[in-house]
């Protein structure tokens, strides 16, 4: 039987896994095609513990949400922010305040076109659609000039998303015009895989991504932390994502390093 693929927006290839999706079915969603499902699944093959990674990742990101509220900051900037799911950033903070607002920001258009769906009664929360590499376009666009007052702390949120983008001048023009548009205050959270922990393994992973429409780079603890220059870091550092602030200990797996990713927090000073 065939898939029904007639909920794809119009510039999707269905045939073409991507990361968005991928990740999507990792974490047990259902807006996937069966080309994403079948890279998926061999990704899986290589790596069990993708799974696992995903959804310690997506604690992390909850964390890192409630860290933000409880210091104060109630604007979001969430970039490369994926296909809706369990735990979207304006839900996490909706627990907790009924003030917060949130941009989402993602270049793939299953992602976008699932949260315009999810966010349409929300006034608090927008989707753009935009490359990270763009940050004129995400600073400008309506969505932002209407939720993020840029004048205040704002938590810039760039979660397992820096792994999809190359090195390149662009990238690092990029980031540099995030943190000096950041008011003082504002927040920066990265999580990123890295090639230390099981390398080989991982190597095999951004070998199967390098033939999807995205491809996988894993970078050294230096290089992620590169990401944050001109922040304070905040304790406990850069750690294995499972590692950053637990709710408990006994949250912490025996092998934190099977999360894959680092994670690594800073404030602008
Ligand atoms: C693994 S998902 C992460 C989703 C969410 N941040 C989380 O951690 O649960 C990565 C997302 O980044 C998006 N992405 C990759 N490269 C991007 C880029 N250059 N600009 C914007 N989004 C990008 C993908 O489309 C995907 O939705």
């Amino acid at each position: 039987m065939t898939e029904d693929q007639s909920w794809a927006p119009a510039d999707v290839d269905p045939e073409r896994p991507n990361a968005a999706r991928m990740y999507d079915y990792f974490l047990g969603g259902g807006a996937n095609f069966a080309a994403d499902r079948e890279y998926a699944r061999k990704i899986i093959e290589l790596a069990p513990e993708v799974r696992t990674a995903a959804r310690l990742n997506r604690a992390f990101l909850r964390r890192s949400v409630e860290y933000c509220l409880d210091n104060g900051v109630r604007q979001f900037l969430d970039i490369g922010s994926g296909i809706p799911t369990a735990g979207n950033v304006h839900e996490i903070a909706a627990q907790r305040t009924g003030e917060a607002h949130v941009v989402y920001v993602d270049h793939e258009a299953v992602a976008v076109t699932t949260a315009e769906r999810l966010l349409a009664a929300e006034p608090n929360a927008r989707v753009v659609r935009a490359d990270l590499r763009d940050p004129e376009t995400i600073l400008r666009s309506d969505a932002t000039r209407a939720l993020l007052d840029l004048d205040r702390p704002v938590a810039l949120l760039m979660v397992a998303v820096l792994h999809f983008i190359p090195d390149s001048p662009e990238l690092d023009r990029a980031i540099r015009h995030y943190l000096d548009a950041l008011a003082p205050g504002s927040v920066v959270v990265v999580s990123h895989a890295t090639t230390e922990g099981d390398p080989d393994r991982l190597d095999k992973a951004a070998e199967l991504y390098r033939n999807s429409s995205t491809p996988f780079i894993q970078r050294s603890a230096a290089e992620i932390t590169a990401f944050l220059d001109g922040t304070e870091i905040v304790d406990p550092g850069l750690v294995w994502t499972p590692q950053w602030r637990p709710y408990a200990p006994a949250d912490v797996p025996e092998h934190p390093e099977e999360s894959r990713f680092y994670a690594c927090v800073g404030r602008k000073p």
